[in-house]
């Protein structure tokens, strides 16, 4: 999955011949999963129509600060196209084709079309593609403004080589979409805070067999633990996601997961990638005992009762606190009664960073449902409360809580 997936993309169009390959650019960004707006010069019109690009990002295009026109054609009367909402809604704002004269209005902080004053209300991350023809690119002012916008904080995707609008050939046209796109992905993915740390994350239930079609499980979906591991990669981290029986997959190049049954294939997984990892994050309902003996046939009904002998599983989250060295550990709590105090004592017991705890007695709270109720507390017993939310944000919470850690 792309680091552009779910980014809202701003993208600024000026006049040059090179807007004609917006359209593209537009294209690759909603395939990456993106959502684009778009916001163009009066003179990027001439080059690409803002038809196209509304089709392309199914959203309106803006061009002018009020909106002359209705869609039969009829006169607007006060329609303002809020720049600012617009530089606000942006993750990242990208101004392709800069040309010359954008540039210099960028440097000079001209505000005199709809493009230049969404450009100075943005707070987001700025790039820019300039295009122009070869003795342009090269001329002081142009250098000059390079230099100023770099002191902006703005970042250049710089100009490729070849053959010109002009007939000429070299440095000057506006960097083919795909490499904008493969620039940006890897601008962003070097940005992110867990970038270079590798996770590990358990998900799902374990199912311990009885025989050959039974077993004994519980109801964990594993979507708690598969929104952890996606929103660390989405944070830049590897993530090794062991997870037990689930129908749920995720497709992201930086998840590798390892599909297990029973409590012991866990234990085994989680202990072969210990050593490699910065954090475990252990979301599994793992089954606390296991059929001491396991039928080698499927087990026929005869009696009226029937005991199946029990013996321990070995706990994957107390072995893993008791040979760590820096991981940072964190550890869920599934409780029933006596919420905290229980949890407390798994901190100490399992030497845990940090609980998580969620209590069946809580609506919404738990096993298969999208939403959890949670509550951190930390190894110093400080406890944070949270609102009933849904798992994707519960899961940045926690993954928030780590990126803060490492800030510190
Ligand atoms: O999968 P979902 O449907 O989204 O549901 C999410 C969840 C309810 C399963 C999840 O939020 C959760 O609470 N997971 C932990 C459930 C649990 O087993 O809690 P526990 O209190 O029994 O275990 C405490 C911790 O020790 C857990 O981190 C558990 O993964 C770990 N453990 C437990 C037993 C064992 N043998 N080995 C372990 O590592």
């Amino acid at each position: 999955m792309s680091v552009l997936s779910g980014k809202k993309i701003l993208l600024g169009i000026s006049g040059g011949i090179a807007a004609y390959k917006t359209a593209t650019l537009v294209r690759l960004f909603i395939k990456a999963g993106a959502q684009v707006q778009v916001v163009m010069t009066p003179a990027s019109k001439d080059f690409v129509t803002p038809l196209t690009l509304a089709t392309l990002s199914k959203n309106p295009v803006y061009s002018t600060f009020y909106e002359e026109l209705d869609e039969d054609n009829n006169t607007k009367e006060g329609v303002w196209n809020n720049h600012v909402e617009l530089a606000l809604w942006a993750d990242l704002m990208l101004i392709a084709p800069a040309t010359a004269n954008t540039l210099s209005k960028m440097a000079s902080g001209t505000c005199d079309n709809l493009l230049m004053a969404t450009y100075l209300s943005a707070k987001c991350p700025v790039y820019y593609a300039p295009a122009m023809d070869l003795d342009m690119y090269k001329h002081p002012s142009t250098l000059e403004n390079f230099k100023k916008l770099q002191e902006f904080g703005n970042t250049m995707i710089p100009a490729e080589s070849g053959e010109l609008a002009s007939g000429l050939s070299g440095e000057g046209r506006l960097a083919e979409p795909e490499n904008i796109v493969s620039f940006l992905e890897a601008d962003l993915a070097s940005k992110l805070p867990l970038r270079g740390k590798k996770f590990l994350v358990t998900a799902g239930p374990t199912y311990e067999a009885i025989d050959p079609v039974r077993f004994i499980g519980n109801h964990s979906s594993g979507k708690m633990g598969f929104d952890i591991a996606l929103s660390a990669a989405n944070k830049g981290a590897e993530v090794i996601l062991v997870t037990g029986p689930t129908h749920l997959n995720v497709e992201n190049h930086l998840i590798q997961i390892i599909r297990i049954t029973s409590a012991q294939e866990m234990y085994e997984v989680c202990h072969q990638y210990f050593d490699a990892v910065d954090v475990v994050i252990a979301a599994a309902a793992v089954a606390d005992y296991k059929p001491k003996n396991v039928a080698q046939q499927k087990i026929k009904k005869a009696e009226d009762t029937f005991v199946i002998e029990l013996e321990k599983n070995k706990d994957i989250l107390f072995s893993l606190g008791q040979i760590k060295k820096n991981q940072f550990l964190v550890g869920f709590a599934l409780e029933t009664d006596n919420e905290i105090n229980n949890a407390k004592a798994k901190i100490i017991k399992k030497n845990l960073d940090l609980i998580v705890l969620n209590s069946l007695n809580d609506v919404g709270a738990g096993f298969g449902k999208p939403t959890n109720k949670v509550t951190f507390i930390d190894k110093d017993f400080t406890i944070f409360e949270n609102e009933l939310k849904a798992k994707e944000l519960v899961a940045d919470d926690i993954i928030n809580l780590i990126v803060k850690k490492y800030e510190a």
